[in-house]
């Protein structure tokens, strides 16, 4: 089979690997040049993703008979519905599916107006007057968030980016006049607990999950600093998490599936990858927010787990149905390190060489994918994004921790890993802090 895969991460760099896997002919549009896609692909385009003739053109001339895209920009931009309009079967969603993760305020009058469990209190502010009067609803124990697409750092928590009732109505002045993702605002009820990703294959109706995943956004270790784009995760090998039940995760899956059936109610099928972020609260699991494609890091974590053909439950997914397609995964632990540049988070040294190791990272066990980096002559350069993912699969947290530590030592350059990721004594805390919020004791 030929497929079209959209996007040069190392989401992208495990996509491709799922789908050579598949035995799929794989052309891939990036806008920078990913060593280990590149190896994988028969044939690669270095175009803008978001241009979605270009990539429509790429995928005509290759007669792809199947296409999936990693990055949400070009959901936004109608790439799926460029891509259907060319008879192409593909396994996203369209422009009108995706604003799931596109429109927070879209996202959240949709769980309220279908009776969706798991939202919280929110209000949409287009002037400072109406933030004024959500302060009065809400007191100062809010999030507050640009409406529309901002690479996961746009949101601003009352507490630990804004101290100040000032702060709240300073920040929310900046997103409306730099107009910071689409110059609306969308303000939340702050939620306290701990994070966690569950990951779904949709097909409009059906809504078959993955193993939660826990990813890290803070730059540095013990949650501090700015947040990222995620600097690593982990899974555990029963599909929950340390301080995630079943009880939990099934609520969660639950919840992912009424949204989609609401989509479908609204006449936006959803079909394509689903990413549910949650926070598990003393009341249970609540919607952070969903987003229109896989994770990263997240989806390195689930594709190196997937035992299944990817290739397979990608064209269930575009045809609707998923029904005979066989999702299943390896009863392992996982955990993923991204190695990035120096100063990511706030000024990230780009244009860097770093040396890969390849070999030593295949011999300590470990997976690797390249992420947002340039490959020129054989030498790697990093960009102002994430470098390297590492990947290590084990029976168990620890184990694959220790994987996945053996690798990154293996990326060198001015660089810098979190370390703390899948430790033992970091998750024990974790834990401890979950029992804590749900008053029960260790
Ligand atoms: P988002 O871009 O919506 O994923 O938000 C980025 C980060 O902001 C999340 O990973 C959370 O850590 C935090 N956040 C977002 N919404 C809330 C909320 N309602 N309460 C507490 N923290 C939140
Ligand atoms: N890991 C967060 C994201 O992919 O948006």
């Amino acid at each position: 089979m030929r497929v079209l895969a959209v996007g040069g991460g190392a989401r992208e760099h495990a996509i491709v690997r799922a789908l050579a896997r598949s035995g799929a002919e794989v052309f891939v549009c990036m806008k920078n040049s990913n060593p280990g896609i590149a190896r994988l692909a028969k044939e690669v385009a270095l175009v803008d993703e978001t241009d979605v003739q270009k990539v429509v053109d790429f995928a005509r001339a290759k007669s792809v008979e199947l296409a999936i895209v990693g990055p949400e920009a070009p959901l936004e931009a109608g790439l799926v519905d460029g891509l259907e309009a060319a008879e192409i079967p593909t396994a996203g969603p369209t422009k009108g599916a995706a604003r799931i993760e596109t429109s927070k305020s879209f996202m959240r009058n949709l769980m309220k107006k279908h009776g969706v469990r798991g939202s919280v209190k929110f209000a949409k502010a287009d002037t400072v007057r109406d933030v004024l009067t959500a302060l009065d609803s809400f007191g100062t124990d809010l999030v507050v968030k640009p409406v529309g697409l901002t690479g996961g750092k746009g949101v601003k928590v009352f507490g630990e980016h804004l101290m100040t009732r000032q702060d709240i109505i300073t920040y929310a002045d900046e997103i409306i006049s730099k107009r910071i993702g689409g110059a609306s605002i969308v303000i939340e009820e702050k939620l306290v607990g701990e994070e966690f990703t569950v990951q779904a294959f949709c097909d409009g109706k059906r809504v078959v999950p993955m193993p939660a995943v826990q990813d890290h956004k803070r730059a540095y270790e013990g949650d501090q600093g700015p947040n990222t784009g995620g600097m690593g995760s982990y899974s555990q090998e029963d599909g929950l998490l340390p301080f995630l039940s079943r009880h939990d995760y099934d609520e969660a899956v639950s919840i992912m599936t009424d949204t989609v059936r609401a989509l479908e109610k609204e006449e936006a099928d959803y079909r394509g990858p689903l990413y549910g972020q949650f926070m598990l609260t003393k009341d249970g699991p609540k919607v952070i927010e969903f987003n229109a494609r896989f994770g990263d890091p997240e989806a390195m974590n689930v594709l190196s787990l997937l035992e299944s053909d990817f290739g397979a439950i990608c064209e269930g997914i575009a045809a609707g149905d998923l029904s005979k397609k066989e999702v299943r995964f390896a009863s392992k632990a996982s955990v993923c390190k991204y190695v990035v540049p120096q100063g990511y988070g706030s000024t990230p040294l780009s244009g860097e060489e770093i040396r890969v190791d390849e070999e030593a990272i295949e011999a300590a066990g470990a997976i690797l994918y390249y992420a947002n980096v340039n490959e020129k002559d054989g030498r790697v350069f990093t960009t102002t994004s994430r470098s390297v993912g590492v990947v290590g699969l084990a029976g168990n947290i620890e184990e694959a921790e220790r994987i996945a530590e053996d690798g990154v030592q293996h990326v060198t350059g001015k660089v810098f890993v979190r370390h703390d990721i899948g430790r033992k004594d970091f998750l024990d805390r974790k834990v401890a802090r979950m029992n804590e919020i749900r008053g029960l004791s260790a």
